[in-house]
């Protein structure tokens, strides 16, 4: 009995000083596992005279379930404490203000365009994408450009090399949106092929596009909006029309005067470029270019595959850098391209 007793004072002492569960388990199987002390008394009881077998028996099963208390004990203070630790390293101060998710913006430049996108879509325009890498025959020839004409040149315009390291002259940096306006009529002469009378072409193509330039109000790469409207009947008053009521739509203002200035450009003709002026605040009176155009040339619409005896149609380039500068009272060009987000963050 005295054995007994001492075996649970040592089993108990034991599993104190194991301060791991792991550690735990090995010092059980002193005990309770197959080789264990406990287990060599059960066994060891076999060879008792049958009168003290019993008592025996008893008093070690006894033992056994508090021992196997003790264990029990232990090993939820243990599982306890390791929670406890767990919680307090994984400790999260819920009375700590957030941190925000840093909401990123759209470009003003890209705010611009999706308003001239929606402005045309409301007046049955569709919008169309070509290529920045462009061939000289889309961006230069079709487009009714002479042989020598000086936008051609490496001063202006960026060509590529080819893989020996020489400026091929047949691609190029497009440096307008107009040879989209090839592309569309192709595509939409393609399209319409099977029918007598090809249905009218409105289209507008935004991109970007590229030049030889960079100060305060060029920058190498810019946007333009291409614009084309291509039908049986399509006069110089329908595309006044359509500009001035995009224009005065764009700048939320019937207090803008429209001006279309006689002008030159290879693909249209006649020509004009575009000026608005403000009648009322910073920009009050001053006339301000923001677009060429005209009614296509007849080589350009034969360019496209559009006969230009059955159809016209005119035809306008606009800068939305300049319109975005002049919507927010911008000043330098070169803000929309360094990516400061001291500039970009202000038009949430
Ligand atoms: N492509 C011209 C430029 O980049 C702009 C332009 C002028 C486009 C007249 C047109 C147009 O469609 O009719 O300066």
């Amino acid at each position: 009995m005295h054995d007994l007793e001492k075996l649970i004072t040592q089993a108990t002492a034991d599993f104190a000083a194991a301060t791991e569960l792991a550690r735990l388990e090995e010092v059980k199987a002193a005990y309770l596992g197959k080789d264990g002390s406990l287990t060599a008394l059960l066994k060891g009881l076999g060879k008792l005279p049958a009168e003290e077998r019993k008592t025996a028996g008893a008093a070690i099963n006894v033992a056994k379930t508090r021992v196997e208390t003790a264990l029990a004990e232990r090993r939820e203070a243990l599982r306890a404490a390791q929670l406890e630790a767990q919680l307090a390293a994984e400790a999260l101060d819920v009375t700590l203000p957030g941190r925000g998710q840093g909401r990123g913006t759209l470009h003003p430049v890209t705010r611009t365009l999706d308003r001239i996108e929606q402005l045309f879509r409301s007046i049955g325009f569709a919008v169309a994408d070509g290529p920045e890498i462009e061939t000289d025959w889309h961006n230069f020839t079709a487009l009714n450009t002479p042989e020598k004409h000086p936008a051609r040149s490496m001063h202006d315009t960026f060509y590529l090399l080819d893989a020996a390291g020489q400026v091929r002259e047949d691609i190029l940096l497009r440096t307008h949106t107009s040879p989209v306006q090839i592309r569309s009529m192709l595509a939409h002469v393609e399209q319409h092929k099977h029918l007598d009378v090809m249905p009218e072409l409105r289209v507008i193509c935004p991109g970007r596009v590229y030049r030889v330039d960079s100060d305060a109000t060029h920058s190498p790469m810019f946007h333009q909006v291409e614009g084309l409207w291509v039908g049986a009947n399509v006069s110089f008053a329908d595309l006044k029309g359509v500009v001035a009521d995009f224009l005065r739509r764009f700048f939320e203002s019937d207090d803008l005067k429209v001006r279309f200035r006689p002008s030159f450009f290879p693909f249209t003709e006649p020509s004009a470029e575009i000026d608005v002026a403000f009648m009322s605040g910073p920009m009050e009176g001053r006339w301000l270019e923001i677009a060429g155009c005209g009614m296509v040339h007849p080589n350009v619409l034969r360019f496209g595959g559009v006969d230009p005896e059955k159809y016209t149609g005119f035809a306008f380039g606009m800068g939305p850098d300049r319109l975005t500068m002049l919507r927010y009272g911008i000043n330098d060009l070169r803000l929309f391209y360094d990516g400061d987000l001291r500039f970009l963050s202000q038009f949430q």
